[in-house]
């Protein structure tokens, strides 16, 4: 019978086998998936496992705290916390094209972790043979099947190391649906915030800043983000909705009045979505109470914003994201 508790058992068991006595790496996004691989490879493997958080300075709030502090008190893994927030921004900096800002985002992510693999595999000696990877089984369906080959999470691209390390993958949730994935990382006793995160894109607020990302507007939407977040859970529609990207439109401005003047500031959108699988979505007709809520609340809250608008296109034609 499938219980998360044999699955535990059944997979701390593979991967002691598989890793043996060396060491292992695992690059921590701060979703439930590389979480869940981490904690499960600690659990089998402890201290020989490093796990590698590559903060970008494109999380929302707390988040990148929920990592340092919430994942590693609940692990007690080993964690190598790079912060490349400057590194990152600087890259995007008078960048406002979509596309140029992902591949920014997505190259210099791959090259602040590859030099991080090379630091640890400097320190630990070459022993360290495995990345951890938490592949799902849909990955594994979608991209053909393979093992310990590539696949559509690409972070194993370990360009620019020796040339006769090769890492071996490790993917203990190869078998597992997204559902199952909480259920384990639950009974492995990670943080709720983590276990139930709804998904969250690789390139972070980076992609939800219509416009130059910098410091300020990433701030700025990151305290709207947060009063977004915090009134769907508190109107407990967590479950309801498949994921609300908060948009800032940072390259327009509109007129308000507030307090004794006019204003010109920033749109906020909201884009709360119900979904299957993100493959298509429809926009979720919320209760308008707390739509309300949180449309006064962030122009009352945030700085620069003086107004909140809701997306109400479907997907197709929108895709969920802006960018
Ligand atoms: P779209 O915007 O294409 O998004 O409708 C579909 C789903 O994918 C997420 N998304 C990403 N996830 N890296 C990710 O890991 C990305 O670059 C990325 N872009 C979009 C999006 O949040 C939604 O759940």
């Amino acid at each position: 019978t499938w219980t998360t508790g044999n699955v535990i058992e059944e997979q701390v068991a593979l991967i002691r086998a598989q890793v043996g006595d060396k060491r292992a790496i695992c690059g921590l996004s701060g979703g439930v998936d590389s979480a869940v691989a981490a904690a499960l490879v600690q659990k089998a493997i402890g201290d020989q496992l490093t796990c590698v958080y590559v903060d970008h300075g494109l999380m929302r709030k707390g988040e990148t705290e929920q990592v340092e502090k919430d994942f590693v008190a609940a692990t007690g893994a080993r964690l190598v916390v790079v912060d490349a927030e400057k590194r990152f921004l600087d890259a995007l900096a008078g960048v406002s094209d979509p596309e140029t800002k992902r591949k920014i985002i997505g190259r210099e992510f791959i090259r602040v972790f590859e030099q991080a693999q090379l630091e640890i595999l400097q320190e630990e000696g070459p022993e360290v043979a495995f990345l951890v990877q938490g592949t799902l089984y849909p990955d594994v369906v979608e991209s053909g099947g393979g093992t310990g080959t590539a696949n559509i999470k690409s972070h194993h691209n370990v360009g620019g190391l020796p040339d006769d390390i090769e890492f071996e993958l490790v993917e203990p949730l190869r078998q597992l649906f997204k559902d199952e994935v909480r259920m384990v990382g639950q009974e492995l006793g990670l943080p709720e915030e983590i276990v139930q995160r709804q998904p969250f894109p690789g390139p972070g607020l980076g992609i939800r800043i219509v416009g130059e990302v910098t410091k300020e507007r990433l701030d700025l939407l990151r305290d709207a983000d947060a009063i977004a977040r915090e009134e769907l859970t508190a109107a407990g529609l967590d479950r309801e909705i498949w994921q609300c990207p908060v948009v800032l439109l940072a390259d327009v401005r509109s007129v308000g009045v507030q307090g004794d003047g006019r204003t010109y500031g920033h749109p906020i959108v909201l884009r709360p979505v119900s979904s299957e699988d993100a493959m298509t979505a429809d926009w979720t007709r919320m209760p308008y109470e707390v739509l309300a809520k949180i449309s006064t609340r962030i122009t009352n809250e945030v700085k620069d914003v003086n107004r909140v608008v809701l997306d109400v296109t479907s997907k197709p034609p929108g895709t969920i994201e802006w960018e």
